[in-house]
């Protein structure tokens, strides 16, 4: 680790950790809980019961395109878009258990005022270059484009949605002047350059900072997927980077002659940690300045903001020059459902407040599941059936069949008094061994932020109990030796607090259920993460437990059917909306006069009878209710519909078309049809219970 730069702090045992703080344009799924909040709320926790001294931190991130595009999609305005999603987010944080200590939001006073202060220090300090530069300008909005509002070719990649401040596919961070061929995301229209005054930080001048705190001081203790992106992105040179925008929703540029113009979302969205820090102290009446001082600082991120954690915001501390850099910025890659890229936009998502709905009460599967499959090297894959028996096969036959044996026969037993233990054989010395190793075990992946394998060795503390009690018989024993029986309960009692307590990190909603049964409220003092390794005995002889209640129910393969099935239909509909936007668009016909129109008179109709039209493949002879009458209309659509289907459709019928003659049956009128998105043919017919025949349509 680097000892000349500020990521070393002397207080070893104080953490400042931050999770990234989530655009408030949409609601979060499991894709969010995975590549961030769950990993960061397991080290949160641990560090806790490690008796450790956390500021666990993060909120809304509520400036940027993002919101302003969202709102002007909706017809609404920021402000009520931010209000909406920050209430529904901050909801499903608590109803996973993400332990914050605070979670504020960027649009809050306190953070209007810690970034505006943080620019005017660099202003003034001179760290940025002030520069009328030419950037992209919407002529049609009349609004410069930047960021989300423009779109175009990579100039890396090639990838051809590149935002205007970064590819997604590529994870390059860009310039909206760089990319190729740019478009305005609100008009459509070509960008012209026209030029303003903006603030840049001029990163070119961070390169030997750079160099030396990442690329030499962190090379062995950061994950090598954030190290490598780190490393390419310097060597490949850095240049001078906007940090404000001509936006009218922001941060205002809090110094002369910048009216219009605010501070760049990723400029003032990582100073959202220190302002919530803040305000966590003020409401705590703590002191925040230590945790921005001297606190080992972690950033849990996903990969994309890896260039914003990573080089800007330390280069602004840098220049800053008051507070700390971070310790480490443990980003994950992505996660994936079903094979397919997470998407907000294409609805291929687990929403957290839809999975509460079908499993209610089944947070800490999903946080297992995710934790135990997560995409900690490389982007990895959702199954709705790796849940499932990740539930059925681990938690309930595993970890929750231990627990229930363990307290279930201690009731029956001893009626949840626990026994005093006789002497103890080989295997339970053995196996009280084998339990204190596990906090140790536990920790030293914790630490390396390998929550997979923390997660794994946690259940493997659960598979010790689970074999010491099939191993032990103690339902067999109790025949013979009742007094062996009391060692070996004693024994498996201390297993269960074991996992009751270093299960926490991993799994608070069943830990706490856990603590209850074991009536750990009853104890002296509460167990810490260390205490299972260091205590003779964690549940004392004579100590009464509560009734037992499961821990976990299974997962039934109709529940997962039902997932499948709304993911498939997903794909229904994506499909449909996109056969929709690329159909070829037949030209518009020659403009038509109102009296035109009105000459057409098309009403609403009820199909009476239909027919095949004898020795003609595609007419079908109707007879239509218009309401004026019942006619004889012959229409070529007997490819498509066979006559039993039709009868009794409403319809809609050009009644006055001139009658002609086919095949000597004479057709008068004409019903209305179009393609569907699968090039299937039907009807225009209106609602069939409202409207009756021979109503006129206008
Ligand atoms: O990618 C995102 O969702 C950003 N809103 C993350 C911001 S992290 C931090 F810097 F605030
Ligand atoms: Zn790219």
């Amino acid at each position: 680790m680097s000892q000349k730069y500020n990521d070393t702090a002397q207080n070893r045992d104080r953490f400042t950790i931050t999770a990234a703080l989530p655009y408030t344009n949409g609601p979060i799924h499991i894709g969010h809980l995975a590549g961030v909040y769950v990993p960061a709320d397991i080290y949160a926790r641990y560090l806790r019961l490690k008796g450790k001294e956390v500021a666990f931190i993060c909120g809304s991130d509520e400036h940027g395109v993002a919101i302003s595009m969202k709102a002007k999609k909706e017809g609404t305005t920021p402000q009520e878009i931010i209000d909406k999603y920050h209430g529904i987010i901050k909801k499903s944080f608590a109803e996973f258990g993400i332990s914050f200590d605070n979670y504020s939001r960027t649009s809050a006073e306190i953070h209007h005022q810690t970034a505006s202060e943080f620019f005017k220090k660099m202003y003034e300090d001179g760290k940025f270059i002030e520069e009328v530069t030419e950037q992209l300008y919407d002529e049609e909005a009349q609004q410069f484009l930047a960021d989300r509002f423009v779109v175009g070719t990579c100039p890396k990649c090639g990838h051809d949605g590149a935002y205007g401040d970064q590819c997604e596919n590529c994870g390059s961070s860009l310039n909206a002047t760089d990319l190729i061929n740019p478009k305005s995301t609100i008009t459509g229209s070509i960008p012209v350059l026209k030029e303003t005054k903006h603030w840049f930080l001029p990163l070119d001048q961070y390169d030997s900072f750079l160099r030396e705190w990442v690329i030499k001081g962190h090379k062995k203790d950061w994950k090598p997927n954030v190290y490598g992106q780190v490393k390419s992105w310097v060597d490949e040179g850095l240049k001078p980077r906007a940090v404000t925008r001509d936006l009218d929703w922001g941060i205002p540029v809090p110094v002369e002659g910048a009216d219009g113009k605010v501070l760049y979302v990723w400029f003032d969205a990582p100073i959202g940690y220190i302002s919530s820090t803040k305000e966590w102290a003020a409401r705590e009446g703590k002191d925040w300045k230590p945790f921005w001082e001297d606190s080992r600082l972690i950033h849990f991120i996903g990969k994309d903001n890896i260039v914003f954690h990573c080089i800007i915001f330390p280069a602004m501390l840098q220049a800053h020059g008051d507070y700390i850099l971070p310790e480490n910025v443990p980003a994950n890659e992505f996660l994936n459902l079903e094979g397919n890229k997470l998407s907000t936009s294409k609805n291929w998502a687990v929403w957290l407040h839809e999975y509460l709905e079908d499993f209610p009460e089944k947070q800490d599967v999903l946080r297992y599941t995710l934790t135990a499959n997560a995409p900690e090297t490389k982007d990895n894959d959702f199954t709705w059936k790796d849940f499932q028996s990740r539930n059925n096969n681990e938690l309930v036959a595993i970890f929750g069949n231990f627990i229930n044996r363990v307290v279930v026969l201690s009731q029956k037993y001893y009626n949840g008094v626990i026994p005093q233990a006789g002497t103890f054989s080989e295997v339970d010395k053995q196996t009280l061994q084998e339990l204190k190793k596990y906090p140790e075990i536990i920790s030293s992946s914790i630490e390396k932020y390998r929550f997979r394998e923390a997660s794994q060795e946690l259940m493997n503390l659960a598979r010790l109990g689970n074999k010491y009690l099939a191993d032990e018989e103690p339902w067999k024993v109790i025949k013979q030796d009742e007094e062996r029986v009391k060692t070996i309960m004693n024994v498996a009692l201390q297993i269960a607090a074991g996992l009751a307590v270093v299960s926490e990190p991993f799994l608070p909603f069943t830990s706490e259920k856990l603590k209850q049964m074991l009536a750990f409220s009853k104890l002296e003092s509460d167990l810490q993460w260390n205490d299972v390794a260091e205590k003779e005995i964690l549940l004392p002889s004579g100590h009464t437990l509560e009734k037992a209640s499961l821990l976990f129910t299974k997962v039934e393969d109709e529940e997962i059917q039902k997932q499948l099935e709304k993911l498939e239909a997903t794909k229904k509909e994506n499909n449909a909306a996109q056969k929709g936007e690329t159909a070829e668009v037949v030209p518009q016909k020659d403009t038509i006069t109102f009296d035109d129109f009105t000459k057409l008179d098309i009403r609403v109709g009820t199909i009476l009878e239909a027919e095949k039209m004898p020795k003609a493949d595609k007419l079908l002879v109707l007879k239509v209710d218009t309401g004026i009458d019942k006619r004889t209309i012959v229409s070529g659509i007997a490819e498509h519909f066979k006559p039993e289907e039709i009868i009794g459709k409403k319809v809609t019928v050009l009644v006055n078309l001139a009658p002609r003659k086919l095949r000597g049956v004479t057709s008068e009128g004409m019903i209305l049809m179009t393609e569907n998105s699968d090039d299937k043919i039907v009807f225009i017919n209106p609602d069939e219970s409202e409207v009756p025949n021979g109503k006129t349509i206008n």
